[in-house]
């Protein structure tokens, strides 16, 4: 007798969802017009064919009905700032002095850790509208900030990543860690956080021109003591931080050397941005398994530059697409997407929609390391899912009508969708959005 799983779930709808990077693999997704998807104690049973696989399925189950509808799995954005929610669309000419006007000012706040728990419940709530299920997330320098943010995120099942920010130079005052504190802080909290539930540690330091050699130093230490903990930086963002790390690291080879000189370079390190790389530099990220995360409405807003997929493509280095929110305009990967196309144009390349769902599932999973854990439906995977809806505005009802194959819809969704177009989204089996429902 087979065991049936106390608490069993199916849901019918078109399903979507990768085994391989359509860059590279033909036939790189799975796709089931009419599909279905079944869900035991918060895990992926089985996901095919509704015709196939409704003769499993224990008489009497209930099967929701999202027929005409597309199932994904939820989207992981791989760079914001939850800090940053309230001062997203702040208005300065380029990076450096956007983080002095608005950033560190916002950010002294989150020493209160009532603020920080209500901004980071606002955050998870943006986030889930926005059908993203998980995130790597910047803490403020404050450790009180990520406890918040991992209070919250726990409190609803959600699989998620944050660090504290380490500065300890070029920042105010009042946002100054130690070399010392920030080491002794990001180590408390990776003791208290890191695989505690669903939630999972990165050591943050900001960017190279706010740690001083030593809490470099100390967090690349970090960084080989807690090998399954993850590492997010910025780098190479845009050119006067990067003229600027060139005047505080004169020995070193380029802005991504530095990290690399304090053995920062490793799987589970995600670099935010990746823009003004050379050939080295991505032959670096790729042997040693190190990730970008792509930030393109960032790039667009800040004036920062244009992300070279065809190059990053060429030297494989593993690649997830991410908001950068505040610095980011949007919390909606589709959105995301929207942007990332047309950076892709202004640089000469192409980037179908398929890519750009790969990269927003299954390739940032790849890129932080947990493929079989997220990102597609095989089985054992956790079910983390959205959702899409064609009909959610006059405008995607419209042009989808129109659609002739899988290619046009995804790029319908990606070019026209934000969240209206998420009718729902579920974390480990849960339904923990509605659209139109808070
Ligand atoms: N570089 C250092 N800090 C930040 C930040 O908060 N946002 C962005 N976009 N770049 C940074
Ligand atoms: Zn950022």
């Amino acid at each position: 007798m087979p065991i049936v799983p106390a608490t069993l779930q199916a849901y019918r709808a078109s399903l979507l969802h990768f085994h391989a990077d359509p860059a590279f693999t033909e036939e790189a997704h799975a796709w089931h017009a009419d599909g279905l998807l079944i869900v035991a104690e918060g895990k992926v049973l089985a996901a095919g064919d509704y015709s196939a696989l409704q003769a499993t399925l224990p008489p009497g189950t209930h099967i929701v009905d999202y027929r005409g509808k597309l199932i994904v799995p939820g989207f992981i954005d791989t760079h914001l700032h939850f800090p940053q929610t309230e001062m997203i669309a702040s208005p300065a000419p380029g990076l450096l002095p956007w983080l002095e006007t608005y950033t560190f000012p916002t950010e002294r706040a989150f020493e209160d850790p009532v603020h920080a728990r209500n901004v980071a419940e606002f955050f998870l709530d943006e986030l889930l509208r926005c059908g993203t299920t998980t995130a790597m997330v910047y803490g403020s320098v404050h450790p009180q900030s990520v406890d918040a943010f991992f209070g919250a995120s726990e409190a609803r099942g959600l699989r998620m990543v944050a660090g504290k920010v380490m500065m300890d130079r070029n920042c105010p005052e009042f946002l100054r860690d130690t070399a010392e504190s920030g080491a002794r802080e990001s180590e408390e909290l990776i003791r208290r956080w890191h695989k505690h539930g669903r939630s999972l540690y990165a050591i943050t330091p900001r960017f190279v021109p706010t740690s001083t050699n030593e809490q470099m130093h100390l967090a690349g230490e970090l960084a080989r003591a807690y090998p399954d903990t993850y590492l997010q930086t910025h780098v190479s963002e845009n050119e006067d931080e990067c003229r600027w790390v060139r005047e505080l690291h004169p020995q070193a080879r380029s802005y991504l050397d530095v990290y690399d000189q304090y053995g920062m370079l490793r799987p589970r390190a995600m670099f935010g941005h990746c823009i003004w790389l050379d050939e080295r530099d991505r032959a670096r990220m790729a042997e040693t398994s190190s990730a970008a995360a792509i930030c393109p409405t960032s790039n667009l807003f800040l004036g920062s530059g244009l992300f070279d997929f065809e190059r990053a493509d060429a030297a494989k280095v593993l690649l997830s697409l991410a908001t950068d929110v505040g610095g980011g305009t949007s919390f909606s990967m589709l959105q995301t997407m929207n942007e990332a196309y047309k950076v892709a144009r202004l640089k000469g390349s192409y980037l179908p929609a398929l890519r750009m769902f790969y990269l927003a599932t299954l390739g940032a999973a790849r890129a932080m390391q947990l493929e079989g854990t997220l990102g597609n439906f095989t089985a054992g995977t956790e079910a983390d899912f959205i959702v899409l809806d064609k009909q959610s505005t006059p405008l995607l009802a419209r042009r989808t009508a129109g659609c002739q194959s899988l290619e046009e819809l995804l790029f319908a969704f990606a070019l026209l969708g934000d969240d209206r177009a998420v009718a729902a989204t579920y974390s480990g089996g849960q339904c923990v959005h509605v659209r139109g429902q808070g």
